[in-house]
């Protein structure tokens, strides 16, 4: 990833082990380090499957980082209408009590990231507004405030005494002793070695990579949730999976160019939806038109394409080129003239649920922590308001990480994946995502059929049972990755069937037919 390639070998025991390096991750092995004495080397561990700072969502975060400014009730009030009333207020005042603070220490003072400021408003920050949002409380750089805030992240920790980081390693298994975690198997090059940690703070990121189209980068397998799962920790909220309304996903049948997300905080400054008759639709399907919450604009973008056959993002009322540079170079990289309206379809984004934690990001089982995208904290509910997924990874990472400080590793016996034939053959791994992407897709989308989730179950199930036959006999980083996102398939799969209520992420339809072409 950069200068920080420590090797897997120098230490297998640990005071926090971080699986994962976006935001969340970084911010939990900053809040641990900060706790720890640091002065007998590497206190804390962070494993990634990154090999760049792209591997992380949150490098590729484009709106910005919402803050309380002076007004946290109304930022709690915005976050629990955008999740129609489902998120857990105590929850989401943790984060709006801690906005402010958490985002000056690390941001601005320790990491020093450069905030676009307003010349007209005395230089003071440039906040900006998102859907849902009542007012712009946004601080954003251009639309590319992920990178801007991960890669000094990632630069500081580098310097930082007390972390070493492995990049390119993935977490195979928690290790676990009678219902305590004490650490991971870890993988890199094919070799498969424990170790063994005072707290392990999972920060894997989303599932993007159940879904054929995805905001997210690749390797987004549901590795922390599936981890956590089959080691008996509880999840909750599986079933609300965020689509975000306005992705450039390309001529699908002739383009294989990854889709770019074509940020809210366009719509914010002025852009506005139109359908294939070049009407604005918004208005007729809510009060707050181009700027309701974002499960709303989904859907209705999804119907608007089946009926007209396109959905633009007409910026014509925007200073795009000028106010959002990087996504005009990404049109003109990809051939699409923005002044025609730049074509957007619904496509996956975020996971509002996964492993359940308490204010700290403390899971159910000891010694086990989860921040960021794999964890469910309560603040999002059915439905997350833009732009709080950075602060929650940086209010619940620091939180999580000072917690977990401390405690001393303890080596126990660990599962035994060393003498298995590490090599699981190309196309079965291959065949097998495409086919769990299919159903996810068409039976697990943006809206759902009771009968059809029964359908999705039982193929995941069996898809699962065939996964779980190599697994017994074969160790390969790609086979754990087709084993955990299979769980986490069935586990999203199984809460929506379970979950009656149609409420954001979550819509239930009568009609079949309905449902399926997402
Ligand atoms: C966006 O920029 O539209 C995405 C922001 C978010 O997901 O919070």
């Amino acid at each position: 990833m950069s200068a920080h390639s420590a090797d897997l070998d120098d230490d297998r025991e640990t005071g926090v082990l971080v699986v994962g390096s976006g935001i969340a991750g970084l911010a939990a092995a900053l809040g641990a380090a900060r706790e720890l004495d640091v002065s007998g080397g590497p206190a804390v561990t962070v494993a990634t499957k990154a090999t760049r700072p792209e591997g992380a969502s949150s490098w590729w975060a484009q709106g910005g980082i919402a803050v309380s400014r002076d007004d946290p009730g109304q930022f709690k009030a915005d976050i629990l209408a955008a999740s129609a009333d489902t998120a857990d207020p105590a929850a989401v005042d943790v984060l709006v009590d801690n906005a402010n603070e958490a985002v000056q220490d690390v941001l601005i003072d320790t990491l020093d990231v450069d905030f676009d400021t307003d010349e007209a408003a005395g230089d003071d920050w440039d906040f900006t507004r998102e859907a849902a949002h009542d007012e712009a409380r946004i601080l954003h750089v251009d639309a590319a405030t992920g990178r801007a805030i991960h890669v000094p992240f990632l630069n500081y920790l580098d310097d930082h005494d007390g972390v070493r980081v492995l990049d390119d390693t993935a977490a195979l298994e928690l290790v676990t002793h009678e219902g305590r975690v004490h650490g991971a198997l870890l993988e890199r090059d094919g070799e498969v070695t424990p170790t063994f940690a005072g707290a392990t703070v999972l920060a894997t990121g989303g599932i993007g990579d159940l879904y054929p189209r995805s905001t997210n980068p690749h390797g987004s397998t549901g590795d922390g949730i599936a981890m956590a799962a089959l080691a008996g920790a509880d999840v909750a909220d599986m079933e609300y999976v965020q689509f975000h309304p306005t992705v450039y996903v390309g001529d699908e049948a002739e383009d294989d160019a990854e889709p770019f997300l074509v940020s809210e905080a366009v719509r914010g400054e002025g852009a506005v939806l139109r359908n294939g008759e070049g009407e604005r639709f918004m208005p007729d399907y809510h009060p707050d038109g181009d700027l309701a919450p974002r499960d709303v604009v989904a859907r209705a973008v999804q119907k608007e394409r089946e009926a007209t056959g396109e959905v633009v993002l007409d910026v014509s009322g925007v200073d795009f080129a000028g106010e959002f540079p990087g996504l005009a170079e990404k049109c003109e990289a990809r051939g699409v003239d923005p002044a025609a309206g730049i074509p957007v379809a619904p496509a996956e984004h975020f996971l509002c649920g996964g492993v359940a934690v308490d204010d700290r990001g403390r899971a159910s089982l000891d010694r086990l922590y989860a921040v960021g995208e794999c964890s469910r904290t309560g603040v999002h509910g059915a439905n997350r308001l833009a732009s709080t997924s950075l602060l929650e990874g940086l209010v619940w990472g620091l939180r999580a990480g000072a917690d977990a400080a401390g405690r001393d590793p303890e080596v126990v016996e660990a599962p035994d994946l060393l003498d298995r034939d590490p090599d699981l053959p190309d196309n079965f791994a291959r065949e097998k995502f495409v086919r769990l992407r299919r159903v996810m897709d068409e039976y697990v989308g943006l809206r759902r059929h009771p009968d059809e989730l029964g359908r999705a179950q039982a193929v995941l199930r069996r898809l699962k049972g065939e996964v779980d036959a190599y697994v017994r006999t074969r160790t390969s980083r790609s086979l754990y990755e087709l084993r955990h996102a299979s769980v986490t398939a069935l586990l999203v799969a199984r809460a929506a069937a379970e979950n009656d209520r149609s409420v954001g992420t979550h819509n239930l339809v009568e009609d079949a037919a309905e449902s399926g072409a997402d």
